[in-house]
């Protein structure tokens, strides 16, 4: 049941700590802190290409995972939506192997890619989080997120799950092929292992992303602003805010803004940005304040450090907690998520069962 929540997605909400640290506990050795390998039906020292392929929210994961596969393993890897990559016959590469991200192990897309894969000659791995789905069944390999059931149809916890595997992986495949050394693996882990704990913490600004939400209910539309590995979270910020609260939003890279949806901006199109200090801060705050200075009103999730320069130009800014960047998409994930279930909540939409939306697409 949802216990004392008003609705199951409020509950898995709340699970997010819970869901991520049962699933980061059965990829990292607790005494040694060192990311194992979960079996897989390849070596990721020598494999030449990964295919990450998934639907929705899943599909934003894999682009996460996209760029810590690239910039930290070195591993040349492809992402698409498995609606797409079914049909577009792409030349795969000799050795090479696909993963299927999904929550329910069932939507018929990604089972179709799957197959297609297979066909292909890939090496095939599911990330799922029923044990016992088709995608499990159907693949070399099944690797589990440890979220629990979700019921709430909008993927909550599973996301952040599916993230924090990808992480793990990305950390272990980096080690086989030799391109982090023992410290910056040491570093990453630990920085993973901390999520959990800064999960929590964000549970307890309930209140203030409600405030946020007020801000937001009354637009029509919505543009959600990120770089890097932070986009797309952007996108899955302005997913849920479509899924739920039936708002048009988008998640858009801040280096396209000047190549279009700049055009967008005015006073009655909250801008929300997500941009936490790192390599990345200055390139994605001057994107910011070009749209602030056309009339855009930013709301802005950053941290301690990012906080001043943003509070000049912002309307709002939420500070969050300060963590390597490399997990910064785990944590930004959360507030958006509660973000489109406040304003959901304030609009009286259904929040568990949004319209025209089933848990598992299971047709085409
Ligand atoms: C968004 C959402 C959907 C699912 C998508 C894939 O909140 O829940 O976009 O992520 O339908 O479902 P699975 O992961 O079961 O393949």
């Amino acid at each position: 049941g949802k216990g004392n929540y008003r609705h199951f997605m409020e509950k898995e909400l709340h699970e997010h700590p819970i869901a991520i640290g049962d699933t980061l506990q059965q990829y990292i050795d607790a005494g040694t802190r060192v990311v194992g390998r979960p079996p897989l039906p390849f070596d990721p020292a020598t494999l030449p290409r990964l295919t990450l392929s998934a639907c929705g929210s899943a599909f934003l994961v894999a682009q996460v995972a996209r760029y810590w596969m690239e910039a930290l393993a070195r591993l040349p890897t492809d992402c698409d939506v498995a609606s797409e990559l079914r049909y577009r016959d792409p030349p795969l590469t000799p050795g090479g192997a696909a993963m299927l991200i999904s929550q329910s192990g069932e939507t018929a897309d990604n089972l179709a890619a799957l197959a297609m894969l297979r066909a292909g000659g890939q090496s095939t791995v599911s990330l799922v989080n029923v044990p016992e789905s088709s995608m499990a069944r159907q693949s070399d390999a099944a690797l589990l997120t440890v979220a629990g059931p979700e019921i709430s149809v909008a993927s909550t916890k599973a996301f952040t799950a599916q993230l924090s595997v990808m992480a793990c992986l990305a950390i272990n495949f980096a080690r086989a092929r030799g391109t982090i050394d023992e410290a910056e693996e040491a570093r990453l882990t630990a920085a993973l292992l901390e999520v959990p704990e800064h999960a929590a913490r964000l549970m307890e600004r309930g209140g203030e992303i409600e405030s946020v939400a007020a801000e937001v209910a009354g637009a029509r539309d919505v543009l959600y602003l990120a770089r890097g590995s932070l986009f797309p979270i952007a996108m899955e910020g302005a997913l849920k805010l479509k899924e739920l609260s039936y708002i048009h939003a988008e998640g858009y890279a801040a280096g396209e803004m000047k190549h279009g949806p700049i055009a967008l901006i005015d006073p009655s199109v909250p801008v929300i940005a997500l941009c936490p200090s790192g390599p990345l801060f200055e390139k994605t705050a001057s994107n910011l304040q070009e749209a602030a200075a056309r009339g855009g009103r930013i709301i802005a999730f950053t941290d301690a450090a990012g906080a001043p320069a943003l509070r000049r130009f912002a309307e709002r800014v939420v500070e969050l907690p300060t963590v390597d960047p490399f997990v910064a998409p785990i944590l930004h994930a959360i507030p958006v998520q509660m973000l489109a279930y406040h304003v959901a909540v304030l609009k009286g939409t259904d929040v568990d069962q949004p319209r025209n939306l089933a848990k598992a697409v299971t047709v085409e």
